[in-house]
C-alpha cells in the first residue's frame, strides 16, 4: 500500500460524509428513543373508530366491579377518544371493591423500565361529575410489588382538568406497569396520560443511553422520519407533519400502515430538528411528495401538499414573526433550526407522478428558499438526471459479496452533476443474520469506496438505525435494545471506523496486490480537537478468508520516533464471519484498540482473514 502523504494529491472530504438514517420503524422511537413510557396515552390507537382501540391499556378488576368503554368527550379537538371507566364497586359495599381498588393498568412498550431514586412525571387528563381519590402506581408486570405511588386527589374536575405528579421510584424493575386505581364508586373519564422519565437527554425526551449510543458515532447528519414511513402504504396514512406539532397532549397520533403500528407522534417535526441539533448533525428531512405505496396524487392536484411542506420548511426555518414559525417558538425554540436539505419523496422514482410532482416541488422550493438543496429519488450514479436535482439518493441492500463489490460503484459517475446521498445500505439476507461479521465487513468495504469517492458521494448512511427486539420489522439494525438494554451489532461498531472521516484530509493510496479483489484501503489525515494534533488513519478490509501480508509506505509524512511509538491499530474481527453480538454479550464483535508495534514510515503488517 503506498500512500502519499503531501497536501498536493490530497482533498478535503465533505464536512457531513458519514451520518445516521432514523426512521420510524421497528419501534425506533416510539417506545425506543423517545422516552414516553406510556403506549396509546390517549387512547386513540383505533384512529376515529369507536370502540376505540385501547390496547395495551387492560382493566384491574372483573366485568361487575369495573366497565371500561371509549367515547368522543375529549377536550382535544384532533384527539377526541376518551376512556369512559364505570367502576361499580366502593370500599362500604354492597359491591366492596377489591384492596388496591379497580382501574386500568398501561405496561408501556413491553414493559417499563423504572430505576431505583429516578423521578418520573406522570401527567393525565381527568373528568369526573363527583371528586375523585385515584392511586397512581408504579408496579411489577403483575401489580403485585409497588415501586412508586401517589394520591391523586382533586374535589372538582367537572371540567376536563390537567393534572401533574412526580413519581420517585424505590426499586428497580425493566418490566413495569403503570396503574390508576380507585375504591371509589362513579364514573371517570381519562384521557391523554404520559409519563416520562425527567432524566432524557437535556429534558428534551430522548432517551439516554441510545442518545448517546447514536451521538458517540458523530454523525454528520441525521436523515428523518423515513423511509417508507414518510410514503405510507396508503397516502392517509403517510406521516403528516402538521399532525405532530404543538403540545404533545394535542397531538391525534397516527397508524403507520408500513411497519404497521400506532404512534402517538411525541416525536414529531420539531423533536427532529432538535434531535438533529442536540446530534450536531445537519438535519435532512424527507417529505411526502404526493406518492404512498399504493396511491398517488396527480400532479395537477398537488398544489396542497406543496403548500403543507413550503409551511414546514417555514416550521423549521421561519423567525418567529412567521406563521409556522410563531409555532415553533411557542414550542419553545425561537430561533430557527438550520436546514439545508430536503428530500423529494423516498424510493418513488418510477412512480406514475413522481417526475411531474417533484417538478413542482423543486420550482416551489427554489422560489421560496433558494439556497435548500434538494435531493431526488431518481438514481444518477451512470445516466444523468432527466430532472433538475442537488444530490440523488442511492439505496442499496443486497448479499455481502455485492455490497463489499460496489466500492466501486461510484468510480465512473459523472464528476459534474449532482451528487449522490447513499441514504440506506446495508447487507441484508442471509449473509447479515441479525447483524454478523461478514455484514460489517462488506459495508466497511464499500465505505471505504464510498469515502475514496467522496468527491461525487456528499453523504452515506446505513439503515435501519434502531431495533426494538421486540418488534424487528427490518433485519439487520445497527443498534438492538430492549426497555433497559442497548447494544450495537457489528455493522454500529463498523461506522465507527469512519467518524474522523467528516471534514478530513482524503490522501492519494494505491493498493498493489495479488488479493485485490478481497482487500480495499484508504488513508486520511484528521485534526483531534481534543490536543489539537493531526493524525494519520489507514483504514483496511480484508475480506477475504486468508491472512495478508501487507508492505506499508507512507511518503511525506513527518512522524517522529514519539508519535511513532504512540500509534495505534484498532481490529473489528471475531472467530466466526457469522459471529453476532447480543444482550448478553454485548461485544463480542466490537473494535480493540492495541499498540501498533512497528509504526513507521516503511513497515510490515499482516491483516487477519477477514
Ligand atoms: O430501511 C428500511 C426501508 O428500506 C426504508 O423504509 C425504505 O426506504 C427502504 O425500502
Amino acid at each position: 500500500l503506498f500512500v502519499n502523504a503531501s497536501k498536493v494529491s490530497a482533498r478535503q472530504i465533505p464536512q457531513s460524509l458519514f451520518g445516521v438514517f432514523f426512521e420510524e420503524i421497528n419501534h425506533a422511537g416510539e417506545g425506543g428513543l423517545w422516552a414516553e413510557l406510556v403506549s396509546n396515552r390517549g387512547f386513540e390507537a383505533g384512529g376515529q373508530n369507536i370502540p376505540s382501540n385501547i390496547d395495551p391499556w387492560s382493566k384491574i378488576g372483573d366485568d361487575s366491579s369495573v366497565i371500561l368503554s371509549t367515547d368522543r368527550s375529549s377536550c382535544f379537538d384532533r384527539n377526541k377518544i376518551a376512556l369512559h371507566m364505570e367502576v361499580l364497586c366502593d370500599s362500604e359495599g354492597p359491591k366492596i371493591c377489591p384492596t388496591g381498588g379497580v382501574g386500568i393498568y398501561n405496561p408501556g412498550f413491553w414493559g417499563m423500565n423504572i430505576e431505583e431514586g429516578k423521578n418520573y412525571k406522570l401527567v393525565l387528563h381527568v373528568r369526573s361529575l363527583n371528586a375523585i381519590n385515584v392511586s397512581a402506581s408504579l408496579t411489577d408486570s403483575t401489580g403485585s410489588q409497588t415501586l412508586a405511588s401517589a394520591k391523586i386527589l382533586a374535589s372538582d374536575v367537572s371540567n376536563w382538568t390537567k393534572l401533574e405528579v412526580l413519581l420517585e421510584a424505590k426499586a428497580t424493575n425493566h418490566n413495569s406497569r403503570l396503574q390508576l386505581t380507585t375504591t371509589q364508586k362513579g364514573v371517570i373519564w381519562f384521557d391523554q396520560v404520559s409519563l416520562m422519565p425527567l432524566d432524557t437527554y437535556k429534558g428534551h425526551g430522548f432517551r439516554n443511553d441510545l442518545f448517546k449510543m447514536v451521538a458517540d458515532m458523530k454523525p454528520g447528519f441525521i436523515r428523518f422520519p423515513g423511509g417508507c414511513f414518510v410514503e405510507g402504504e396508503w397516502l392517509r396514512n403517510a406521516f403528516r407533519w402538521k399532525d405532530t406539532v404543538g403540545p404533545w397532549a394535542e397531538r391525534p397520533g397516527h397508524f403507520g400502515d408500513v411497519w404497521n403500528y400506532w404512534t402517538d407522534d411525541g416525536l414529531g417535526h420539531l423533536e427532529f430538528f432538535q434531535l438533529a441539533e442536540d446530534l450536531g448533525a445537519e438535519p435532512i428531512w424527507v417529505f411526502n411528495n404526493g406518492i404512498s405505496h399504493q396511491d398517488e396524487v396527480e400532479t395537477s392536484n398537488i398544489s396542497p401538499f406543496i403548500q403543507e411542506i413550503l409551511d414546514g420548511l417555514e416550521f423549521a426555518k421561519g423567525d418567529a414573526s412567521t406563521t409556522w414559525g410563531s409555532v415553533r417558538a411557542a414550542m419553545g425554540h425561537p430561533a430557527p433550526f438550520d436546514l439545508k436539505y430536503v428530500a423529494i419523496g423516498n424510493e418513488d422514482c418510477g412512480k406514475k407522478y413522481y417526475r411531474g410532482n417533484y417538478l413542482k416541488f423543486y420550482n416551489a422550493i427554489k422560489l421560496a428558499y433558494p439556497d435548500i438543496k434538494m435531493i431526488s429519488n431518481c438514481d444518477g450514479s451512470s445516466t444523468k438526471l432527466d430532472h433538475p436535482a442537488d444530490m440523488y439518493d442511492y439505496h442499496i441492500y443486497s448479499d455481502a459479496n455485492n455490497v463489499f463489490s460496489r466500492a466501486n460503484a461510484f468510480d465512473h459517475s459523472s464528476r459534474s452533476g449532482p451528487k449522490a446521498f447513499v441514504s440506506e445500505y446495508a447487507v441484508t439476507g442471509k449473509d447479515a443474520g441479525q447483524g454478523s461479521l461478514l455484514a460489517s465487513l462488506a459495508e466497511a468495504g464499500f465505505l471505504i469506496g464510498i469515502e475514496k469517492n467522496s468527491d461525487v458521494v456528499e453523504m452515506a448512511s446505513y439503515a435501519p438505525l434502531f431495533v426494538n427486539v421486540n418488534d424487528r420489522r427490518w433485519n439487520p439494525d445497527a443498534i438492538v435494545f430492549n426497555s433497559a438494554q442497548a447494544y450495537g451489532t457489528p455493522s454500529y461498531w463498523m461506522q465507527h471506523f469512519f467518524k474522523e472521516s467528516n471534514g478530513a484530509t482524503l490522501l492519494n493510496s494505491t493498493l498493489r496486490s495479488d488479493s485485490s479483489a478481497s482487500l480495499i484501503a484508504s488513508a486520511i489525515i484528521w485534526k483531534n480537537t481534543e490536543d489539537d494534533k493531526h493524525y494519520l488513519r489507514l483504514k483496511l478490509v480484508n475480506f477475504g478468508n486468508s491472512p495478508v501480508n501487507l508492505k506499508i509506505s507512507v511518503q511525506g509524512l513527518d512522524l517522529n520516533s514519539k508519535s511513532a511509538a504512540s500509534s495505534k491499530k484498532t481490529v473489528l474481527t471475531s472467530t466466526n464471519l457469522m459471529d453476532e453480538n447480543s444482550f448478553a454479550q454485548p461485544n463480542k464483535v466490537a473494535p480493540v484498540k492495541l499498540d501498533l508495534e512497528n509504526a513507521d514510515r516503511n513497515m510490515d503488517v499482516v491483516l487477519s482473514p477477514h
